[in-house]
């Protein structure tokens, strides 16, 4: 086996982190990775927030506050939880958002995003692939916040990877579902 297919087959959602940040070298590799994914008619129409602890606990914070509001008892209970993080406890994380009007945007951005999560684990840290980070960013309340991750006009947020050394105690991993391959001989 390859060290490319040993990466993808060994890659793991990691939801514990250490504190320790990560090398903006290693950042910096990882983004072009997602750069370099393949989108429709090579559009490329992602943008790529690099975000630090500092800035995930402000998106956070916000998505806590929306929780915080709901009519839903069991929703303001989540918001009460001391250890309540959208990131997992990252140090770092990257948000990838689209262009609305790019019919693909969405499959192209996840592309980003596995790659990413592919260099990262390469590069000896651990990735979680997040979509629950984006309460407060659809909303009003945390409009302010797309301008702040240099998301351009007419594009959305759609995932984000957080980033780290990992911290996790690895037990079994995410089994895969049987017959999802059909083989035409
Ligand atoms: C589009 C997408 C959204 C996801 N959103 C979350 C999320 O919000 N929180 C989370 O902990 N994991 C999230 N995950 C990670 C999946 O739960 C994980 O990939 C799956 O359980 C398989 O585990 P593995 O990545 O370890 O192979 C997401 C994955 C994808 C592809």
């Amino acid at each position: 086996m390859n060290e490319t297919i040993r990466s993808i087959l060994n890659r793991r959602s990691i939801r514990s982190y250490k504190s320790s940040p990560v090398e903006k070298e290693k950042l910096e590799v990882i983004v072009k990775c997602g750069q370099f994914a393949p989108s429709a008619n090579n559009r490329q129409p992602w943008h790529f927030s690099v975000i630090n602890r500092a800035m995930l606990d402000k998106i956070s914070s916000a998505n806590r506050q929306v929780l915080a509001n709901s009519e839903d008892e069991n929703v303001r209970q989540r918001a009460k939880d001391p250890t309540f993080d959208s990131f997992r406890g990252a140090p770092a994380a990257i948000i990838v958002s689209g262009d609305k009007a790019a019919r693909f945007a969405a499959a192209d951005c996840a592309n980003a995003v596995q790659n990413m999560a592919v260099a990262a684990y390469s590069l000896g840290l651990g990735s979680c692939y997040i979509a629950s980070f984006k309460i407060a960013l659809e909303r009003e309340e945390g409009f302010h916040l797309l301008s702040e991750l240099g998301i351009p006009q007419g594009y959305v947020p759609f995932y984000a990877l957080a980033i780290g050394y990992s911290d996790e105690e690895l037990g079994d991993r995410a089994p895969r579902r049987e017959g999802t391959v059909t083989w035409l001989d």
